[in-house]
C-alpha cells in the first residue's frame, strides 16, 4: 500500500512537471535547452547523407548552367528593351525614352489629362540607372507601393499602349533582370522619387 500510494504520488509530481514544462515551452517557442540544440544537431547529422545525396540528385537534374541561365535572361531582357513591337503598339520601345538604360531629358506625355488644365499630363523622363534600387515604392497611378516589375508594365500600359506581359512570364522576368543589372553599383534606397521628378514637385511649389 505505502508502495502505492508513493508510486501515485510520484507520476503525480512528474505530470505537474511535465504540465508546467510544456506551459512553459508554449509561451517560450523561440527557447531550447542545451539538450534539445544538441538532439536537434544529432538528427541533422543523420539526415546529413540523406541531404547530400538529394543536393547532388537535383544538381544533375538542373537542365543548364546556372550561369548560362542568367547570362541568356539578361541577353533576352536586354533585347526586349530595345524591341520596338514584342511589348509595343505604337513604335516606341523603352529604349525610345531610356536610350541605353538612360533619359532623353525630355517628357513624355501620358494618356492621363491633368485636373487643372484639361491637357494630357506629362512626366519627366527618368534614368534607368540606379531605378531598381529605388524599389519598391508609392506610385500615384497603382495607388499602393509597386515593385520594378509593376513600374515597367506601368510604361508598357501608358507609353507603349500595350498590354504588359504576365509578373512571372519569361519577358517580363528577363526584362527586370536587365533593368536590375544598371542599377548593380547602386546602394539601394527604397521608396526614393528619380530627381527629375523631385525637380518637377520643386517647381511646381
Ligand atoms: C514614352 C516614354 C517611355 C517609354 C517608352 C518607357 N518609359 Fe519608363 N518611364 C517614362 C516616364 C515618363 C517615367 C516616369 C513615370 C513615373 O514616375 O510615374 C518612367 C519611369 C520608369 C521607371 C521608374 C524609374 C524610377 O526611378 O522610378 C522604370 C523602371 C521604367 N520607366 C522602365 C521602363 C521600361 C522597362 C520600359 C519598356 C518596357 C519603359 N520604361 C518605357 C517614360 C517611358
Amino acid at each position: 500500500m505505502k508502495l502505492f500510494t508513493s508510486l501515485v504520488a510520484t507520476v503525480l509530481i512528474c505530470s505537474v512537471a511535465f504540465v508546467i514544462n510544456a506551459q512553459e515551452k508554449k509561451h517560450t517557442p523561440k527557447h531550447l535547452t542545451m539538450e534539445q540544440k544538441m538532439m536537434m544537431k544529432n538528427m541533422a547529422m543523420k539526415n546529413m547523407d540523406k541531404y547530400m545525396a538529394n543536393m547532388e540528385a537535383m544538381t544533375k537534374k538542373l537542365p543548364m548552367a546556372l550561369k548560362d541561365s542568367q547570362e541568356s535572361t539578361l541577353a533576352m531582357g536586354e533585347k526586349l528593351f530595345n524591341d520596338t513591337k514584342a511589348l509595343s503598339t505604337n513604335g516606341q520601345s523603352c529604349a525610345s525614352c531610356h536610350p541605353g538604360g538612360g533619359t532623353t531629358g525630355g517628357e513624355a506625355e501620358t494618356p492621363m489629362a491633368s485636373e487643372a488644365t484639361g491637357k494630357p499630363y506629362k512626366l519627366p523622363v527618368p534614368t534607368l540607372v540606379g531605378a531598381a534600387a529605388t524599389f519598391p515604392k508609392f506610385k500615384v497611378p497603382n495607388d499602393q507601393v509597386i515593385d520594378l516589375t509593376d513600374m515597367q508594365n506601368n510604361c508598357i500600359m501608358m507609353f507603349m499602349a500595350a498590354q504588359p506581359p504576365a509578373k512571372n512570364s519569361k519577358q517580363a522576368r528577363a526584362l527586370t533582370a536587365y533593368v536590375s543589372s544598371l542599377s548593380n553599383d547602386d546602394k539601394v534606397s527604397v521608396g526614393k522619387m528619380p530627381e527629375m521628378m523631385m525637380k518637377m514637385m520643386k517647381a511646381k511649389k
